[in-house]
């Protein structure tokens, strides 16, 4: 098959490098002696010999351009619509990556309010190869469910404990990450639904604010918004900022699902002199935020760095990573035990997550996906004796009810999803997050393509999305015979046979 195309490519080469040069000729003598007008083409095929020469014997960068010229930009140019015609027209309804159609289409249809329910039958596999739920003979009325509430902070007794009442809660996606239209209308949304929105490790939260969000103040690698100039913690900074009675929890980012290992990527593109002044970062180059804190480079020192934040923050702090090593998460819990210090929860990030820029490597060979991580942690947590200490939360694609339900029955106690959300504003999965390109407005900064996303229209499509999540998470509740959410256990999940 592949031979007979490079034939095929061959000669079709052939005949267009001897045909366009012929053509310009041809045009030339008929521009001559018949009409002027011809020589529009002469010009448009000298053009293209000129073109086609310097392809095929000046440029030396691409083989296949200085072996079939002109022919080889066709090869290009439909590689790259590749992913554009496969999402359109070839792939099927449950092949995509990372989200499939059915999988959007659930989030895009809760976003819109429009009924969920479907017919004839499932479009998932059932043969053993997925997780699924597993329901009860005897469902509980819903009326006798006891609505969700968790309290953050509680074990401490501090005065700032945090109560939610929807175990959902918007990802850390910076600002910078996403432009300013999307962070507005996601933090006008969860104003509007009542749930929680996480920073990211954006900097001070200008636009969160702006929409009266309560949020989660995340301090990634690089601290920004609370870092003195060599990187360290500023304790003033994060002591002024944990005031704004918006700020209701600190977040501090060890590691994250897409990149574990990695700091924070926000590449030159995306930084407007907006982001520059609000990250304190020069315009013009990739920020490229460190691998770790400087305070924390071992168990002890990053436990008693959680200590240091949750003293000048008075607030609940809670600390995410992707699981790695399993040695080193227990050590950090009996560093945890020994110093008598804990984290107010701890936010397990599936390798799978998503990112707004991370290398390839990364993304596709690093960490523990969630669902091997999380009953590894919850599990571990109670070996340790340590499990009613902390809070668990959990990412990775709990984009949908239903993944959401099985995180929440192997020891997470809520939800965090970033591109649930971002399904929810509109994202087509375009996979073009790091190049301000974004055509739905959504991670770019450019002005134009900013315009599509209109903040007042999507924070109700964010509200839908939540409430509709909510109405699917006490419909599910009953079917599983619970009557409170802390009665979810591993016993509820089928785990995948093959
Ligand atoms: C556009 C984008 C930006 C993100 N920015 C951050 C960030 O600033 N800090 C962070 O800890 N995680 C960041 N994440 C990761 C998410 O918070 C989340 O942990 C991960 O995507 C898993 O959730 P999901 O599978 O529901 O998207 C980002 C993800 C995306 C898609």
């Amino acid at each position: 098959m592949a031979s007979s195309l490079t034939v095929n490519l061959e000669k079709l080469a052939k005949y267009v490098n001897i045909g366009i040069p012929l053509l310009c000729i041809s045009f030339f003598l008929a521009g001559h002696y018949y009409s002027f007008y011809f020589h529009f083409l002469t010009v448009t095929f000298f053009l293209a010999t000129a073109i086609n020469f310097y392809y095929r014997h000046v440029q030396k960068t691409h083989s296949l351009l200085s072996n079939f010229g002109f022919v080889a930009q066709g090869r290009y140019l439909i590689e790259s619509i590749g992913p554009e015609l496969r999402q359109y027209l070839f792939t099927n309804d449950t092949e995509e990556r990372p989200f499939n159609r059915a999988e959007r289409a659930e989030v895009y249809r809760k976003a819109k309010g429009i009924d969920s329910s479907s017919a004839f039958g499932s479009l998932l596999q059932f043969d053993g190869s997925e997780y699924k739920l597993r329901h009860s003979l005897y469902p509980v009325d819903k009326k006798n469910i006891k609505p969700y509430s968790l309290t953050f902070g509680e074990e401490r007794g501090i005065k700032h404990a945090y109560t939610m009442h929807k175990p959902i809660i918007i990802s850390a996606m910076s600002y910078g990450a996403l432009g300013k239209n999307a962070v507005r209308a996601l933090a006008r949304g969860a104003r509007k639904a009542g749930i929680l929105m996480n920073t990211g490790e954006g900097g001070y939260p200008k636009y969160h604010l702006m929409e009266g969000a309560e949020l989660i103040f995340q301090m990634g690698t690089a601290k920004f918004g609370v870092r003195h100039e060599d990187g360290s913690l500023s304790e003033e900074k994060l002591r002024s900022l944990a005031q704004q009675p918006q700020i209701k929890m600190i977040e501090v980012k060890l590691s994250q699902g897409a990149k574990p290992g990695k700091g924070g990527l926000l590449p030159k593109e995306k930084i407007t002199q907006e982001i520059s002044e609000l990250r304190g970062v020069p315009q013009g180059e990739d920020v490229v935020s460190p691998p770790h804190h400087i305070e924390c480079t071992d168990a002890e020192s990053t436990i008693r760095f959680i200590k240091r934040v949750q003293d000048i923050s008075a607030l609940p702090v809670g600390i995410k990573l992707c699981l790695g090593r399993e040695d080193e998460f227990r050590e950090l819990i009996q560093a945890m035990k020994r110093l008598d210090v804990f984290p107010d929860y701890i936010s397990i990030d599936g390798a799978e997550g998503g990112t707004g820029a991370a290398p390839k490597a990364f993304m596709d060979d690093l960490g523990t996906p969630l669902f091997q991580a999380l009953p590894r942690v919850h599990q571990m947590l109670k070996d340790e004796s340590v499990r009613d200490k902390l809070k668990l939360l959990a990412a990775g694609k709990l984009i949908n009810p239903g993944k959401q339900f099985m995180a929440l029955s192997l020891g997470a106690q809520a939800c965090y999803t970033a591109r649930g959300f971002m399904f929810s504003l509109g994202c087509i999965q375009a996979l073009q997050c790091n190049n301000n390109t974004c055509p739905v407005g959504i991670t770019t900064h450019n002005r134009h393509l900013q315009q599509g996303l209109d903040i007042e229209v999507k924070s109700e499509r964010v509200k839908n999305y939540i409430q509709q999540i909510e109405h699917d998470y006490y419909e599910l509740l009953s079917a599983l015979g619970k009557e409170s959410f802390d009665k979810l256990s591993h016993k509820n999940v089928l785990f995948p046979t093959s």
